[in-house]
């Protein structure tokens, strides 16, 4: 099973790498599965002598992508994204998505909302008709955050503060803490997203509602599922 999503993320990574002509500025998302995508995008770029900007969504795709010789530019550089191709931890069959599984959804939001069009590639596993069973990252301010978590707690969304292999705490690329919400089933996405952004100390959530304008799932040929 394990293989069969690797083998469906590469399909998934090297299928969006075809989207990609000359002259775009591009959203690097981040996972495993867009190492794929960026693995191939560098070798498009070179073979093909491309010319490609890439905004990343965290440090770890920005060294990837430093590391295969692909130019780079912060959101900040330039005027709009033409297209992203992120990943994504799951997604419901409305095209809503939680994301934030590698702790960047902060910044992958932000590229997000500054592009001109949302691809995601993901394998078939993530697709599901209700989200939910992927614990729910937020992002939140490290001071007060044990109150945070008491008042989830009290909210019964099951959370807990995300920890690296030896117990200490995640931090994100700008020092937030990330607790995961074990939902199992998230039915009223748009409520929670809003009751989360009116929480005081919440960051950003993993909800991304009304994002992405197409679905890539792997497979021998990949399926294309459009926001429509
Ligand atoms: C990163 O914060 C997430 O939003 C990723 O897009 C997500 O975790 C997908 O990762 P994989 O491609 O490794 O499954």
């Amino acid at each position: 099973v394990i293989d069969q999503q690797i083998i469906q993320k590469k399909q998934a990574g090297e299928f969006a790498a075809t989207l990609i002509t000359d002259g775009m500025i591009v959203g690097l998302g981040t996972g495993s599965t867009v190492r794929f995508f960026i693995e191939a995008l560098a070798a498009k770029i070179n073979n093909e002598g491309l010319n490609i900007t890439g905004v990343t969504t965290s440090n770890k795709t920005s060294s990837l992508a430093k590391s295969l010789g692909i130019k780079l530019a912060s959101v900040d550089e330039v005027p709009m994204i033409d297209l992203t191709i992120d990943g994504a931890d799951e997604v419901d069959h409305q095209l809503n998505g939680i994301k934030g599984g590698g702790a960047a959804l902060l910044f992958e939001k932000i590229v997000a909302l500054n592009s001109k069009k949302n691809i995601w590639i993901i394998d078939e596993s993530k697709y599901h008709e209700v989200i939910g069973q992927f614990p729910l990252p937020v992002e939140v301010v490290p001071y007060g955050s044990h109150h945070l978590l008491k008042k989830f707690l009290a909210a019964d969304m099951q959370p807990t503060f995300r920890r690296t292999a030896t117990g200490e705490r995640v931090t994100t690329d700008v020092g937030n803490y990330i607790i995961d919400l074990h939902l199992n089933r998230i039915e009223y996405p748009q409520s929670l997203a809003y009751f989360l952004e009116q929480t005081i100390g919440v960051v950003e959530h993993g909800l991304f509602l009304k994002t992405v304008d197409e679905v890539i799932i792997g497979g021998n040929q990949p399926t294309l599922i459009s926001n429509t």
